[in-house]
């Protein structure tokens, strides 16, 4: 490895216990995951899981470096787009793990974004009642947020992320170099999240948003690479605080309550989770200021930094009783009330208790 390169090399850990694990990030680690695998796992068998646009590219390099550390590999691929992160998915995937041999001693590794992550988490937490897994995160959504923290899960027709686990992965391995590849949509979606983290958390990593977002867009691997680190951090942080998420983590839920129900409106097609995340703290923040909880200008501050990121802002117009009908079986209800993320100011951020009709009032309420 180059001295450049080896310089913005990033470790991350997320002190968990005996869960406990590291994210390590940079351009061009793709080739060292193997032995960071073995490392993590002592595992002998691996089967990595993929959908073809990211297989095609990456999943040559991956099982050539698990095969190099001496491992078995099988690989498996799904149909791309999160439609895919289902229950009949998974029931077919089970299906091929018991065709490959897997047992408690295999790794499976997501090798994608957030969609393949979340899937493949799911499957290596219920297989043979739960078999490691390694995150390769290849989206910027997934490297700075959902390979983080082990929350794995599928989609029900009802609603997003509606059956699932919490299982930590093993390691997180971000090869940053693999985000050349991504669609330029897929990169702003990705800084929605980063976008979230900074809006919840640190108003200075806001602010460095707002100072750099074109050389951010532009993949720059200086800014790039420290503000992934950055946002991995805080979700270590809050995850390391409250793994279950029974208090602080649901900050990390600002922008996705509504965001999850444009999600669920557009029929997870048209819209990406970073977008739907976008218009949901948009919203989100207007509402806070309009309730009087965080300073005016707060909204509007947010809303230009998601323009600059090329993001939506404006959450679709679909009839409003469809929107509260879809509130209401958020899996964040807690009796009639869902626990809603509201912005106290830039940085800042707390779950208030409201009805759907109070986060949604009609025309006049
Ligand atoms: N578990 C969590 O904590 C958590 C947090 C946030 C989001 N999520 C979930 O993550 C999912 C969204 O993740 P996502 O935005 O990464 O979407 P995704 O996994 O669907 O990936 C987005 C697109 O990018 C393509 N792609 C991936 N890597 C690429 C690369 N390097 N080059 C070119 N194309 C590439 C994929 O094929 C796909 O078309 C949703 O299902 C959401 O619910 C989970
Ligand atoms: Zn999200």
């Amino acid at each position: 490895m180059s001295a450049a390169r080896a310089r913005v090399r990033r470790r991350i850990s997320v002190d968990l216990g005996e869960r406990s694990y590291q994210v390590s990030l940079g351009p061009g680690i793709l080739p060292s995951l193997g032995r960071a695998v073995v490392r993590a796992t002592g595992a002998s068998h691996a089967v990595i899981l993929t959908v073809p646009g990211v297989g095609r590219r990456y999943a040559a390099a991956t099982g050539r470096s698990l095969r190099e550390a001496g491992m078995k590999v099988h690989r498996l691929q799904v149909p791309d787009g999160d439609a895919t992160k289902n229950l009949d998915q998974i029931a077919e995937l089970y299906g091929e793990l018991v065709r490959f041999g897997a047992d408690r001693k295999s790794v499976l590794v997501a090798l994608g974004g957030g969609m393949v992550g979340d899937l493949t988490g799911f499957l290596a937490a219920t297989y043979l009642r739960g078999i490691s897994f390694v995150q390769v995160p290849t989206t910027l959504l997934a490297m700075v947020d959902s390979s983080i923290g082990g929350k794995v899960g599928v989609n029900l027709p009802q609603g997003k992320n509606l059956v699932g686990a919490f299982h930590q992965p093993r390691a997180v391995w971000a090869d940053t170099e693999l985000l050349r590849s991504l669609p330029r949509r897929e990169r702003s979606a990705g800084f929605a999240e980063v976008i979230k983290a900074a809006a919840i958390w640190d108003e200075k990593l806001f602010a460095r948003l707002e100072r750099e977002a074109q050389a951010l867009m532009d993949l720059e691997p200086g800014p790039l690479i420290s503000v992934i680190a950055r946002a991995c951090e805080i979700k270590a942080e809050v995850v390391r605080r409250d793994e279950r998420e029974s208090g602080l983590r649901m900050l990390l839920n600002f922008g996705h309550t509504v965001g999850h129900a444009v999600e669920t409106l557009s029929g997870y097609a048209s819209i990406l989770h970073g977008e739907a995340v976008a218009m949901g703290m948009v919203y989100a923040a207007r509402r806070s200021e309009s309730l009087g909880l965080c300073p005016v200008g707060s909204a509007e501050r947010l809303e230009a930094l998601c323009e600059r990121f090329e993001l939506p802002t404006e959450v679709p117009d679909f009839d409003r009783r469809a929107y509260l009908d879809v509130l209401r079986v958020d899996k964040k209800i807690q009796s009639s009330r869902i626990q809603y993320i509201v912005l106290r100011g830039i940085g800042s951020a707390e779950a208030r208790p409201l009805r759907a009709g109070e986060i949604m009032p009609g025309k006049r309420g």
